[in-house]
């Protein structure tokens, strides 16, 4: 039995690169394996400069979009990290074991780090200490498998030592996880700066792609994608980043390997035509059933109400077995 999880944070609309770095294969794959669990990971939305209202929003959003794109209630568990105590209380247990150090070498807060700064704004404690909590979220259930894109290896890699740092130190408590990638469309990047990630709190608004964007505006952004200087469809992520991604889009939309589809096409145009209609039909079904759900949101919540229940349920004896291997007392 293999125990999955993953988590997406509402910090801005959720885009292509989610889609298909992460959740379609949680819909397609992942949530057939036993308890597999997926979480709107909302304490991490607060790690940076935020309204609160626009963080409701999006919590709400990328749940009924975690639905719209196939994640079955009756099958896996959706929940909203928050309500979940859990993980806060895992959270600060691990950074007894975590180290400073090890936080400062994460490259995505070095990253975020800088953009707050040069933004004139100062960096949250929450920031540094951002993947423990993300290590917390892993461990407090068990998982064996984290289904990310490639972005999120690094924190992974992190969980796996803090894990195996804890069972040495208070004797086993912890499984230590192992990220999974797709083998296509792992990093999907920005259509306007193809050398960067295609990130939802990013700047660069027309080279992102959202999932509920219109089949209009996407076909408008595809079509304007940042190409290379070259003229001919070649598969190289160094010397022609933009191509590049388009092909790793289509093949990741089309089924099929880029570096074969790089020999189909002649021009630039029929690749991004071929692209951003391939986009729009991906798309399609996952915004039909989201406007859908968005009629009864009722039935959203009552899915996030009886997933949270169920995954305290399943973090809650582990987090207290870390509580009393680490010498706190029991209650009562
Ligand atoms: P987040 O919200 O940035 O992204 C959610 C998932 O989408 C993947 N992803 C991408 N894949 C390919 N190309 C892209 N351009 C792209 N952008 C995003 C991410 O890799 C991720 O799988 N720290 C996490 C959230 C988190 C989490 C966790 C994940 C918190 N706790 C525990 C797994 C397990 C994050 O910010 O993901």
């Amino acid at each position: 039995m293999t125990r999955v999880f993953s988590g997406v944070k509402p910090t801005g609309h959720l885009t292509l690169g989610n889609y298909l770095g992460a959740m379609r294969r949680w819909a397609a794959v992942d949530q057939h394996q036993a308890d597999a669990l997926f979480c709107i990971v909302d304490l991490h939305a607060l790690t940076v400069d935020h309204d609160p209202a626009r963080v409701r929003r999006l919590s709400r959003q990328a749940a009924t979009l975690l639905l719209a794109s196939g994640l079955d209630p009756e099958v896996c568990t959706v929940f909203v990290q928050s309500h979940v105590d859990e993980h806060a209380r895992l959270s600060y247990v691990l950074e007894c074991v975590a180290t400073d150090g090890e936080m400062r070498r994460m490259i995505q807060y070095k990253e975020k780090a800088a953009r707050e700064g040069a933004r004139g704004g100062s960096v949250r404690l929450s920031l540094l200490t951002y993947p423990v909590l993300m290590a917390a979220d892993i461990l407090a259930y068990g998982t064996d498998e984290v289904p990310v894109g490639d972005d999120q290896a690094q924190h992974v890699e992190l969980t796996r030592d803090v894990a195996v740092r804890f069972n040495q130190r208070y004797g086993h408590t912890f499984v230590v996880p192992r990220a999974t990638h797709p083998k296509i469309a792992a990093r999907v990047m920005n259509l306007q700066e193809p050398t960067a990630k295609m990130g939802k709190s990013d700047d660069v608004g027309p080279g992102i792609v959202y999932l509920l964007d219109e089949p209009d505006i996407v076909r408008k952004k595809v079509m304007r994608a940042v190409t290379d200087s070259g003229r001919d469809v070649a598969y190289d992520r160094e010397g022609r980043p933009g191509v590049t991604n388009l092909l790793e889009i289509l093949a990741a939309c089309e089924g099929g390997n880029p570096e074969d589809l790089s020999g189909v096409y002649e021009s630039y145009g029929a690749l991004k035509k071929d692209t951003a209609e391939a986009v729009v039909e991906v798309l399609r079904p996952v915004q039909e059933r989201h406007k859908e759900l968005c009629a009864d949101p009722a039935y959203v919540e009552g899915v996030l109400r009886s997933g949270a229940e169920r995954a305290r349920e399943m973090a809650r004896p582990r987090v207290d077995a870390a509580y009393r291997a680490m010498g706190l007392l029991p209650p009562g």
